[in-house]
């Protein structure tokens, strides 16, 4: 019989709502911090525990059959995958941030400076939209200190409770886009009858929530 791979993020924002998910959908297995791999006993299911900005490539490729990933970086990697369900946590959004004694105060005034984030793919698109050139800078964490450090002008990262902004003397500017997490599979997946009863138990999950 077959076996189905779901990829979940290994460690951040993600990482124990998603465990705490798959629990709840009486999924047993055990949550080593070490090991990357976890077999699920009553369900023909493993978990693959990954960074969760490589998850949408490895659903994509079909080397995870489904993900649960953030909006964001499903956006960000651009990946052809199949949105099976929104998951209702993890809410966040991705802004544009500025030093608190900063004098922008409007979009235009971002033209010519320079711009630090994880998610260059996403913020031109917004840039380019709104009619703005600035310098992006991609940088593939602590994004939130290369203002200190005189290496850009602002930021544009994730914003949950905002600490990390504030905690960086950053005040947010500008909404970029919304994110939570989801649900995605390969392209099909949506077909597979395994796939389908995992679907069925975590819809019945949420709705208990609601
Ligand atoms: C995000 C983001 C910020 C932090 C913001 O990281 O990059 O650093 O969370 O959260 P706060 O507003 O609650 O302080 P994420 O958890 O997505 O991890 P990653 O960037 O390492 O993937
Ligand atoms: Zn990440
Ligand atoms: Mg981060």
């Amino acid at each position: 019989m077959k076996t189905l791979k779901i990829a979940i993020q290994k460690s951040g924002r993600l990482n124990e709502k998603s465990v705490e998910l798959l629990k709840n959908c009486g999924l047993n297995f055990e949550n080593y911090k070490s090991s990357l791999i976890s077999p699920v006993s009553n369900f023909p299911l493993e978990i693959l525990f990954l960074r969760d900005d490589d998850i949408p490539e490895y659903v994509q490729d079909g080397i995870a059959d489904l993900g649960i990933v953030g909006e964001n970086v499903i956006q960000e990697t651009e990946v052809e995958v199949s949105y099976l369900q929104k998951l209702g946590f993890g809410k966040c959004s991705l802004k544009i941030a500025v030093p608190n004694n900063n004098t922008i105060t409007s979009l235009d005034q971002l033209n010519g400076k320079a711009i630090a984030t994880t998610y260059p793919v996403i913020l031109g698109k917004y840039l380019k939209e709104k009619g703005i050139q600035s310098d992006i800078r991609t940088i593939s964490g602590s994004v939130e200190i290369s203002p200190g450090l005189g290496l850009s002008d602002a930021i544009c990262d994730l914003v949950s409770t905002g600490g990390t902004l504030k905690s960086n003397g950053l005040a947010p500017f500008a909404d970029v886009m919304s994110s939570e997490a989801v649900l995605i599979g390969s392209k099909g997946s949506e077909n597979d009858d395994l796939v389908k009863e995992l679907i069925q138990r975590i819809q019945s999950v949420l709705r208990a929530k609601e």
